[in-house]
């Protein structure tokens, strides 16, 4: 007998109780998905005795997730993978487990690299503390790499949709004009790069801070005494890339579904969609996301994030010299300049 069950169904979609590797194959036919919005869980890594961090062990998790990805998944279709980096535990240096499974995809199962894309934090807290905030030897670790991946060279896509507003600097340049030049990068700016098209094409790096504190989700998990999943993506995420490779009607998975998010946003933006989930505690509060007469759509803040010139602080002092053994041992704290 099945070990899982439909949780939650709404108008366009269902919110499934169990194990995706057993979900898939019993309930999705071959070539029917048009995308699939996830983020896997990141710690499932095994410590080694000797600290470090076994991404082999990884990406052979992920494999028959991989696997089933494939088979449910249209030729046009897409996969986006949200996935954090992750410290060797002990030491300042970093796991490389994202990117061999980005490579095992390509290589073994036969994925393209649409893009690649990185979601930055800006609220991120600086950690590791000992790294960062204690000897100063890394900086901020605020990004996610999103990996948007495809069976075939051609996904269906239009940047058209995810448009945002032009720069300070861009509105700048379109109000006082700009000489159609040859950079020294080789590149042609025409006259063309001065018309006004109204809004400018996103790039690669998506600016979402991820700082969700009184919506209708918390509350409700507050209210019933629900442990809110500790590990959601911010609603701009999946909609991002749920609005640029889908059309209403389409049917969007998400195979580790946590709080539902990419449902929430699928429903809200007309599309077919399904979650799973393991833990039924994490189903439990994302029925807040489907309570038509109570839930609110996200406020939307017209918030842009300033990209402060790297090291526009440095005056010219001069400090110490680095350190030969690159921070090996804690430093007595000595009274800095530039603390
Ligand atoms: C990083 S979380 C996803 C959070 C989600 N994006 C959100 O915003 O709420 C990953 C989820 O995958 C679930 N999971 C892990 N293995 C699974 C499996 N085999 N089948 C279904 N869900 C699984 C975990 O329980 C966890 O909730």
């Amino acid at each position: 007998m099945a070990d899982f069950r439909i949780y939650h169904e709404t108008k366009l979609g269902q919110m499934y109780l169990g194990d995706t590797l057993e979900v898939l194959p019993t309930c999705f036919e071959e070539k029917s998905v048009d995308l699939i919005m996830t983020s896997p869980p990141f710690g499932l890594i095994r410590k080694k005795d000797y600290g470090n961090v076994d991404s082999t062990e990884y990406v052979d998790w992920f494999k028959p997730f991989a696997e089933q990805f494939k088979r449910v998944l249209k030729d046009n279709g897409s996969l986006v993978i949200d996935i954090g980096g992750s410290w060797i535990p002990g030491q300042p240096t970093r796991s490389l487990y994202h990117f061999k499974l980005l490579i095992m995809l390509c290589e073994e199962f036969g994925f393209h690299l649409a893009q690649e894309f990185f979601w930055w934090n800006p609220s991120k807290l600086p950690t590791p503390a000992e790294w960062v905030n204690v000897r100063r030897i890394r900086v901020k670790d605020a990004v996610n790499c999103v990996w948007w991946l495809s069976p075939t060279p051609w996904p269906r896509a239009e940047n058209r949709r995810i448009l945002q507003p032009y720069s300070d600097s861009m509105n700048e340049l379109l109000k006082n004009g700009y000489k159609a030049k040859l950079r020294p990068s080789g590149h042609d700016i025409s006259d063309k790069f001065s018309v006004n098209n109204g809004a400018s094409i996103p790039p690669n790096l998506l600016a979402i801070p991820n700082t969700e504190s009184n919506s209708y989700y918390l509350r409700y998990c507050k209210e019933h005494d629900l442990e809110a999943h500790p590990a959601r993506f911010p609603s701009e995420l999946p909609e991002f890339f749920i609005r640029m490779l889908t059309d209403p009607g389409d049917f969007v998975v998400d195979p580790f579904g946590g709080s539902c998010v990419t449902g929430e946003v699928s429903e809200r933006t007309n599309r077919r969609w399904a979650c799973i989930e393991l833990s039924e505690d994490y189903l439990k509060g994302s029925l807040a996301r489907f309570d038509k007469e109570l839930s609110e759509p996200p406020k939307r803040y017209p918030i842009s994030y300033k990209l402060i010139k790297p090291g526009a602080l440095w005056n010219g002092q001069q400090y110490d010299p680095l350190d030969p053994e690159g921070g090996k041992k804690r430093k007595k704290k000595t009274k800095n300049k530039d603390s």
